[in-house]
């Protein structure tokens, strides 16, 4: 299944064709293309280049990926039974450099799962990031430091079929994919103020 942007200015095909689905297939995701997606996140910008984003990596089987699924919420276990690749992604608190608190981290870490999510669809991967998962949990399962704070689950794999889906989740599949105006998010002068660009 497809669900492009229905974008009304020209974008570019790969950020047109991301979406976030739940319906994956059981096939696993090559070790090339694995590569690449850590490679492009690799290469995401970030304050001082303190690159603080980490990624734990789990296969559809193995004790990592087991430990991943124990930590997400029931909802998104519903759908994730199949996903071959699940991933924790932290973020470092603390700045290499400075060894004081980083105050991008998060948004460093975001810009690099964005990077990467588009480095997947790129290679015919799709990716669903997910804030439903126990934080807790998965700093005692995983043992991570206190300067290493998870931010997000993340499901990697190949687009799979809506039928296969629990049938609660198969209306979401389907559901149209909205965005907010541009008037809402892109402002001149005061905040809330309209650009007029659009
Ligand atoms: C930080 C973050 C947390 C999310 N958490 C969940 C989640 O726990 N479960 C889920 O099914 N989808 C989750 N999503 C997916 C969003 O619902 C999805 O990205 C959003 O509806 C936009 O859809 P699109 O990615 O297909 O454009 C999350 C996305 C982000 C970026």
């Amino acid at each position: 299944m497809q669900k492009p942007a229905n974008n009304i200015y020209p974008i570019h095909p790969l950020i047109r064709k991301r979406w976030s689905p739940r319906a994956f297939l059981t096939k696993s995701v090559e070790k090339d293309k694995l590569q690449s997606l850590f490679e492009a996140a690799r290469w995401a910008a970030s304050g001082s280049n303190d690159q603080p984003w980490q990624f734990i990596v789990g296969f559809n089987g193995d004790e990592t990926w087991n430990r991943i699924f124990e930590t997400l919420v029931e909802f998104n276990q519903l759908w994730t039974k199949e996903v071959p690749v699940l991933l924790v992604a932290c973020a470092n608190t603390i700045s290499k450099k400075s060894g004081r608190k980083n105050p991008s981290y998060e948004y460093d870490l975001g810009q690099a799962v964005a990077t990467l999510s588009l480095q997947a669809t790129h290679m015919g991967l799709f990716v669903h990031q997910m804030g439903g998962f126990d934080k807790a949990k998965t700093v005692l399962l995983f043992e991570l430091p206190n300067t290493s704070k998870p931010i997000v689950a993340i499901a990697i794999g190949y687009y799979g079929d809506v039928g296969q889906l629990h049938p609660n989740l198969q209306p979401l599949e389907e559901a149209r994919r909205v965005r907010n105006d541009f008037d809402t998010f892109v402002f001149v002068k005061n905040h809330g103020n309209p650009s007029g660009l659009f």
